[in-house]
């Protein structure tokens, strides 16, 4: 059974996320976490961070993650980083942890909207969470990206019966 957990940098499955982000994100584009965090200084302290977890003999294992940054205009947030492991991919782990986080986006902090930058091969996994495809493709670490968003659903209008 797979569930989503929120945890912070001091969290002791913050090690296990760094390592499922470097083995299916950062290294097969040959970039080490430091390098990812050079790019923005400060980011990955500033954005939550959300891992899938299994119970496994040795204990918690990490086997999704992912990262929300809110931006300074604390209406939208930016999901970044979502990765599952290898061997798990299409087993509803991605989906899952995007369900989390939109539930935290929308549900707790209130954000109008979150995007993210997706990449071409990724897209359709997007789609079918009803996100939209907006503006040009460009190009991040060598690939090609489109930005992709959601915004918060609608408040149900209360009827008179
Ligand atoms: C993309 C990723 C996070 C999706 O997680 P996942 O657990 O494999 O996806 P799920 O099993 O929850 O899939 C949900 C749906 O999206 C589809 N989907 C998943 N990954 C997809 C992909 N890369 N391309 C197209 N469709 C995809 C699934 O087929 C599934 O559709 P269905 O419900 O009709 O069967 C994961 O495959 C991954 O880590 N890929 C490598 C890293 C990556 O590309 N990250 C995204 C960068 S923008």
């Amino acid at each position: 059974m797979v569930r989503i957990k929120h945890i912070s940098m001091n969290d002791p499955l913050y090690s296990q996320e760094i390592s499922l982000r470097t083995a299916v994100l950062l290294a097969p584009l040959g970039y080490t976490i430091e390098d990812y965090c050079n790019i923005a200084p400060g980011r990955e302290e500033k954005c939550e961070h959300f891992v899938a977890i299994t119970d496994h003999p040795s204990g918690e294992k990490v086997v999704g993650a992912a990262t929300l940054f809110i931006d300074e205009d604390e209406s939208t947030g930016k999901i970044q980083q979502v990765c599952v492991d290898k061997q798990l991919q299409g087993s509803g782990i991605g989906q899952k942890l995007m369900i989390a986080i939109e539930a935290r986006g929308f549900g707790e902090l209130g954000l109008s909207s979150l995007y993210c930058h997706a990449q071409l091969d990724a897209m359709s996994f997007y789609d079918k969470l009803g996100w939209s495809v907006e503006g040009h493709e460009f190009q991040e670490a060598g690939i090609a990206h489109r930005r992709m968003f959601i915004s918060a659903p609608k408040p149900v209008e209360a009827t008179d019966s």
